[in-house]
């Protein structure tokens, strides 16, 4: 018998259905609450709102647990890399050797960004912000790919394989080349025969004069960071990918809103907030002392940032994950970074802070990201490109359910209106 719940309103009764997830995650259906009873359910910020069945990614914040298609991230950092995960989130399935081969070909073969592409980011000023940069040029990508971006879905998915290989493949080129351009350097060509993550560091830090040397340990921290970042359920831009792709619109333009939607401070910009935090700490010449006090002021211009999140509310498993990688690629290169000695010392007393623990504060992903792009060499103001390409296959898997799905409609939230009642017009002249 499935289950039902009662809700009481008005001396009325309406039974709303119960739904349940294969991991027991469970939700009361109110579709038909407004139609039977005029009410609708108020959830500002969607916190408690299920707004989509997905079968990409489980994410249990209470206790740590995050999993793409099943598979636990643990095992993805320990044993896969960015672009099998990629693959997994998109396609549901591990690829097996002949669909890896097939998936990492076109990935290479639509490496290379449109020579007429260049011009949109030389309309940018060199110091504007690269993730309006980026934004804009992935929105360009449907005029050169009208075919693939139709804003039909079903023609649209008949070309998917293509359109989700362009978008993680031209990205990260995309991203190299904001880096070129806002340093004044010459744009460097993908090569055919690189992996993933090393073409990108390729093209980002070769010169006219001498190729990048491949390191490996740095390769497979920024294969780490990437895959750590590749889906997150529904947080603010992945659900803005799909409220776009709901009204038909294509993947590019979807991914678009959702690259705009990743640059806030609280989401994807949160590791250029850490990276500035830890900064200005060191600058000040205090040891995290005076800020961990000023953090529990309640003031949100204060806040710890790389602390705290929406849904973890015990640890940030790939906060783990990635404060470990952290350690381990700034021995095996030497570095020794002071500001990861004040992020030691944040999270050592944050953690054992009464304001912290009792409101289940911990590291997240962000608190430890910042650290190793820096060591790998990229610009503060470019971490949160990094995040977008890493973001990418999330994008594009959530995208595809929205437009696979028979019964999906726009996204089209209400509201309760607090503003003026009725009034009539008053003629200019006769204001005071
Ligand atoms: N430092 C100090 N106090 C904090 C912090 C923090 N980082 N985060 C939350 N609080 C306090 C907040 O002031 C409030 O205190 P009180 O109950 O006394 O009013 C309490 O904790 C709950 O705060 P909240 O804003 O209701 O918590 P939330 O779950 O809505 O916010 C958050 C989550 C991520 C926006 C917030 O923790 C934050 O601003 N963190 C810093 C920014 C950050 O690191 N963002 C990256 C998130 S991970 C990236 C991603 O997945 O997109």
């Amino acid at each position: 018998m499935p289950k039902t719940a009662l809700l009481k309103l008005d001396e009325k009764e309406y039974p709303l259905p119960v739904l349940e997830g294969t991991e027991g995650e469970k939700a009361i259906d109110t579709r038909t609450l407004r139609a039977a009873s005029g009410y609708i359910a108020y959830d500002q910020g969607y916190g408690n709102t299920g707004s989509c069945e997905s079968n990409i990614t489980y994410l249990d914040g209470e206790n740590g647990v995050l999993r793409h298609r099943g598979y636990p991230i643990e095992q993805l950092a320990h044993y896969s890399d960015f672009v099998e995960t990629a693959y997994l989130i998109i396609y549901g399935e591990l690829p097996n050797p002949a669909q890896r081969k097939e998936f990492g070909q076109r990935l290479r073969r639509n490496s290379p960004v449109e020579m007429q592409m260049q011009k949109i980011l030389e309309g940018f000023p060199t110091a504007a912000s690269p993730m309006a940069m980026l934004s804009a040029m992935m929105s360009a990508l449907p005029a050169y790919y009208p075919e693939l971006a139709t804003n039909n879905f079903e023609k649209d998915l008949r070309n998917f394989d293509m359109a989700a290989a362009i978008a993680i493949s031209k990205i990260r080129t995309m991203v190299a080349m904001i880096y070129r351009y806002t340093h004044g350097l010459p744009f460097v060509f993908p090569k055919r025969d690189l992996p993933f993550c090393d073409n990108f560091l390729h093209m980002m830090f070769s010169d006219p004069y001498q190729d990048y040397e491949p390191v490996a340990e740095v390769s497979k921290a920024l294969n780490l960071v990437l895959l750590l970042h590749a889906d997150h359920e529904q947080n603010c831009s992945t659900s803005t990918v799909r409220m776009v792709g709901s009204s038909a619109a294509n993947l590019f333009a979807s991914i678009s809103a959702g690259i705009s939607a990743l640059s806030g401070p609280l989401h994807g910009g949160a590791n250029v907030a850490v990276m500035q935090m830890l900064q200005s700490i060191h600058d000040e010449g205090d040891d995290g002392t005076r800020f961990i006090a000023a953090a529990k002021s309640g003031s949100k211009s204060k806040r710890l940032m790389g602390f705290g999140h929406a849904v973890y509310k015990n640890f940030d498993p790939r906060a783990r994950i990635i404060g470990e990688a952290c350690d381990t690629l700034l021995k095996r290169l030497g570095i020794d970074d002071p500001l990861l000695h004040i992020a030691k010392k944040l999270e050592e007393a944050a953690l054992k802070d009464e304001y912290f623990i009792t409101r289940k504060l911990y590291p997240n992903v962000d608190f430890y990201s910042g650290i190793i792009m820096r060591a790998i060499g990229v610009p503060m103001n470019m971490f949160t490109t990094l995040f977008a390409i890493g973001r990418s296959p999330g994008y594009i898997a959530n995208w595809r359910e929205v437009a696979s799905n028979p019964k999906g409609r726009i996204y089209r939230p209400r509201q309760i209106y607090m503003g003026a009642t009725q009034r009539d017009y008053v003629p200019l002249n006769q204001r005071t």
